[in-house]
């Protein structure tokens, strides 16, 4: 999206030819590497090759089979003139035969016959057909009938000559045509082919490690483990395989870390906030007791909230959980407190996710719901690739200025304080934290029922 926005942001004098050809590539280029790699690799030589096909077909394949044509055309109108211009005896006809045989090896034959056969069509596509019979008219004065296909490999011309006699010249197509040619090409096409293979074999190996280290890393951020991933192919790709594990255990260190800090700190600060509690409830009653047990109250939750917020989702292990009781779950919990809730739900919804972090996820936003607005409704689908799950309600709402604002730790609009509800602010870093930590988001915006909806969404 903001890469979109950036490139449409373009000055237009900046918007050289260049930078058209690579918005065109952009925009036309398959989304995957192994696809454009091999575009990168065989457009060049598909269109090299075909540049050498129409420069051979059009120059040396058209000059070479012009001057057989033109060579085999003369020999035809020599044999014939030569018999025209003789007296027409039976030893004439031997001795043209001859010459026609022996000496230029045309494949003559003479049958008596007063008249050609029909005349053929000129064969589609063919480039010596109709450059023989320019030839062949240009150099014979008598009717003539071609035919370049009949028998393949074969050219047939027959001449009608005087006396009632037929010429009938057979010989090989080579002798008016280059026959080199579909060679050339076979080898081209075939040469091409061999390419391809070759190329998609290595390719497809020198993808693999890449395609490898952006699942890991997609799985890693999804905040799933990544067991058996190790660095292999090329040296860049190795490299940034070791500098994503290091940064993984770096990242592992420090949660870890974290976690056992906080056991330890609310282990001792609980400890000390019951032993607080104790000693009041020994106390005699008085308002100031009172007070003092209601600040102490205030400051456990405080201190549960700010550890549910150091705490993340805790090392909390992904399992396939079903979505639709959670939500019940959540929705029972604020009926309970006095708030109902409408739930709108297909009938199953199973998804792998962290089931108590997403539960705290998707309670933090009811309850602030249910904090400022008298209608909450919750909507969960599976929409293609995500689980969307959306808290609507018909409170005062949140100004859009103020979207990102409400996801800082510690902030908390005016509304709330207004309202003294004793919340830290934290509720909606924490949710956001563990949607990022499942790879998803949560995003805000104004509510049909005329508050505020907050749309967690989670790929899966
Ligand atoms: N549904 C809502 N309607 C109106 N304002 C909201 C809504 N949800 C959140 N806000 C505003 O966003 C602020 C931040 O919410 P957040 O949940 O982070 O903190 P909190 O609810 O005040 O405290 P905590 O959740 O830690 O008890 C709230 O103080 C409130 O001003
Ligand atoms: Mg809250």
């Amino acid at each position: 999206m903001s890469a979109i926005a950036s490139r449409d942001d373009t000055p237009l004098e900046k918007r050289t030819l260049y930078w058209h050809f690579n918005r065109f590539l952009e925009r036309y280029m398959p989304e995957r590497l192994y696809q454009r790699s091999l575009i990168i690799v065989i457009a060049p030589v598909v269109l090299l090759q075909g540049l050498m096909a129409w420069v051979f077909l059009d120059r040396h394949y058209e000059t070479v089979t012009k001057s057989l044509s033109q060579s085999f055309a003369r020999d035809v109108a020599l044999v014939i003139k030569t018999w025209d211009n003789s007296p027409g005896t039976e030893a004439d006809l031997a001795r043209v035969l001859a010459m026609a045989n022996e000496d230029l090896a045309l494949g003559l034959t003479v049958e008596k016959k007063s008249e050609l056969p029909p005349a053929t069509n000129a064969p589609f596509l063919s480039s010596v057909h109709p450059k023989l019979v320019r030839y062949l008219e240009g150099g014979i004065t008598q009717p003539l009938w071609v035919d370049t296909v009949g028998k393949s490999g074969y050219v047939d011309v027959r001449v009608l000559t005087r006396d009632a006699f037929v010429f009938r010249f057979l010989t090989d197509l080579d002798r008016a045509h280059a026959s080199t040619t579909p060679i050339f090409i076979a080898w081209m096409i075939g040469g091409s082919l061999f390419l391809l293979l070759i190329a998609v074999v290595f390719l497809r190996n020198q993808i693999k490690p890449i395609v490898k280290l952006a699942d890991a890393a997609q799985s890693f951020g999804m905040g799933r483990d990544v067991p058996d991933f190790r660095p292999d192919g090329a040296a860049e790709v190795q490299s940034a395989a070791r500098a994503f594990l290091k940064m993984k255990t770096r990242i592992e260190r420090h949660v870890e870390q974290r976690t056992a800090m906080l056991a330890g700190v609310s282990h001792d600060l609980r400890t000390i906030l019951t032993r607080f509690k104790l000693e009041l409830a020994l106390l005699e009653k008085s308002p100031t007791v009172h007070a003092l047990s209601e600040d102490v109250g205030e400051m456990q939750r405080m201190l549960e909230g700010y550890l549910a917020f150091v705490r993340g989702d805790g090392g909390e292990p992904t399992a396939a959980t079903e979505i639709v009781d959670l939500l019940g779950d959540v929705a029972d919990d604020m009926s309970r407190s006095g708030h109902p809730i409408v739930l709108n739900t297909p009938r199953k919804l199973i998804v792998a996710l962290k089931p108590d972090a997403f539960k705290r996820c998707v309670g933090n936003l009811v309850q602030n719901a249910s904090r400022f607005a008298d209608h909450v409704e919750i909507t969960a689908v599976h929409d293609g690739d995500y689980l969307r799950v959306v808290v609507d309600d018909d409170g005062p709402g949140i100004p859009p200025e103020q979207y990102d604002e409400v996801f800082k730790p510690f902030v908390r609009l005016d509304v709330a304080r207004n309202q003294d509800s004793g919340g830290t602010g934290l509720g909606m870093a924490i949710a956001r934290d563990i949607a990022q930590s499942h790879g998803g988001d949560i995003a805000l915006s104004p509510s049909m029922l005329g508050g505020l909806r907050a749309e967690v969404r989670i790929p899966i």
